[in-house]
């Protein structure tokens, strides 16, 4: 537990977020697979506060279905109109007041938005750390950045360089707009100060709302420490109003992500066109190769070579085993097994050690035994196949009659012919073969051939009585003379 463990984290999630032009609302929206929101209180998480809570409000059924879901523990905060920062801010205290009046028990109150994606735990723990230690009314988190269009402003005093107030882009003068410290909308409280001093916050500005930041200037001229962190990185402050925003967000934590998964012994040869999600994960000497996404609770174990061109989602990918141009979703890969080119695995495939779903193949709640293949152009769908059994080119498994779906079971050992049907649900015996061009109606015992195709017929003289003077006619003829005359 941290030495400065905060009595709260208050994350304002309560804004429509008009920018974005969605229907979803905004801290919804999401990168590398977790919504906005749900980084931001996955980073607060990180100095294990006692409360946690969300002010919510446009939006608040789903987006009070989807904190739920990820982090149960954390309270909600009903904002119902958006009056601002202050006010959000101000309802998340109530809430934590227990909806009396009451200021929160005393302590630490850290304030977050919630579209600010790629601020981390370790920079949150920095601000509350020098809080504490400046013995600060308020700490605020800030940042110099190149552009700073839209940001608060931080105005210091010229001759001492304390931060005076923070000045809204809207309100602010030319001169202020020069400003290239900006304020990254997180801040550290004392939680007893920043109650009493958001009762006095007014409207008065271009937006009518209340502003959290005019608590900065507030506490300052009651005489209260004002203090300042600013963040090593800038980046790590964007704040998401748009889309453009969006994707730099998203490039920037993907970035931060693959440089984490190379610096620990992931060969990635084109970060640029590599996308990973937060949750996946590798083991030293995997290798990446370009084209490739990656999602959800994918695991690539040690030696895995994924790519080009693969989209794995919850996708485990043993030792050593080769995936190209594939796309997978609930699959598990042995080790040293083969998948691709051009192979779809769906939910509840499982490949053994060695085993291969080759090119132009697609499985469903498939089992395929170790060192046993389905090399080509194949559908296998609820099916069970046992170890080094070869199933020949362009097979299909006949799972579904309509209305069911049914369970096919090849032994181990077995040798498939090309182009069959196993009409399910049929079962062959360990060692069987089955002919080119079969229907599998019925189950083969073990070691026999099967054979379920129509006789061959040959109508000697066709092409000539019925196609007669054509090309295929004169081949036929050129061919016949050749054979007549070479005997
Ligand atoms: C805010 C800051 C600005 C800072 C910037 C950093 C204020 C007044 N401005 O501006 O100084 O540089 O963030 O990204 O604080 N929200 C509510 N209820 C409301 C209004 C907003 O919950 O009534 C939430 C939003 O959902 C969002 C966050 O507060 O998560 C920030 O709101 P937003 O409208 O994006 O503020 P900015 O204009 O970006
Ligand atoms: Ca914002």
């Amino acid at each position: 537990m941290s030495a400065n463990r905060p009595a709260a984290v208050v994350v304002l999630a309560a804004g429509e977020g008009t920018r974005m032009k969605s229907a979803t609302p905004k801290v919804l929206h999401s990168l590398c697979g977790r919504s906005l929101v749900g980084h931001v209180v996955a980073a607060s998480r990180e100095l294990d506060p006692e409360h946690l809570v969300v002010v919510v409000g446009h939006a608040r059924e789903q987006v009070s279905a989807h904190l739920a879901e990820i982090d149960p523990a954390a309270r909600t905060a009903v904002q119902h109109e958006q009056n601002g920062t202050g006010h959000a801010v101000r309802m998340g205290l109530e809430e934590l007041a227990g909806g009396g009046d009451a200021a929160p028990a005393g302590g630490t109150v850290v304030v977050v938005c919630g579209d600010t994606p790629l601020l981390t735990g370790e920079t949150l723990q920095r601000l509350s750390d020098v809080h504490s230690a400046d013995g600060n009314a308020v700490t605020v988190l800030t940042a110099e950045v190149p552009d700073s269009t839209g940001y608060g402003r931080i105005v210091r005093d010229p001759a001492d360089g304390a931060v005076t107030a923070i000045v809204e882009h809207k309100d602010a003068t030319e001169a202020q707009r020069a400003i290239t410290e900006i304020n990254s909308g997180v801040f550290a409280f004392d939680g007893a100060l920043l109650s009493d001093a958001l009762g006095k916050v007014r409207t008065d500005n271009s937006q009518g709302e209340e502003y959290l930041t005019d608590v900065l200037g507030i506490l300052r001229e009651a005489g209260h420490r004002v203090g300042a962190a600013v963040a090593a990185d800038h980046r790590e402050i964007l704040g998401i109003n748009n889309r453009v925003q969006l994707s730099e967000a998203r490039r920037l934590l993907n970035e931060r992500l693959l440089r984490g998964a190379m610096l620990s012994g992931v060969t990635v040869v084109d970060p640029a066109s590599t996308w990973v999600d937060v949750s996946v994960t590798f083991e030293p000497d995997v290798v990446v190769h370009p084209g490739t996404q990656l999602h959800g609770a994918t695991h690539l174990a040690a030696g895995a070579e994924v790519g080009p061109g693969c989209t794995l989602t919850d996708t485990v990918v043993g030792e050593g085993a080769r995936v190209i141009n594939t796309v997978a979703d609930g699959a598990r890969v042995g080790a040293e097994a083969n998948v691709g080119p051009y192979a779809y695995l769906r939910p509840g495939t499982r490949l053994g050690r060695k085993a291969k779903a080759g090119t132009y193949v697609e499985m469903k709640n498939a089992e395929i035994g170790e060192g046993a293949k389905v090399p080509h152009l194949s559908y296998v769908g609820d099916a069970t196949i046992g170890e080094y059994t070869n199933i020949g080119a362009a097979s299909v498994f006949v799972n579904y009659d309509g209305e069911h779906k049914h369970h096919t079971t090849v032994g181990s050992h077995c040798r498939t012919g090309s182009d069959n049907m196993f009409v399910a649900p049929v079962t062959v015996g360990d060692g069987a073969y089955t002919a080119a061009g079969s229907v599998i109606t019925k189950d083969v015992p073990p070691g026999a051939l099967a054979v379920a195709r129509g006789q061959q017929r040959n109508i000697e003289g066709w092409v000539a009585r019925k196609r007669p003077g054509s090309a295929a006619a004169q081949a036929a003829s050129a061919a016949r003379k050749e054979t007549d005359g070479g005997q």
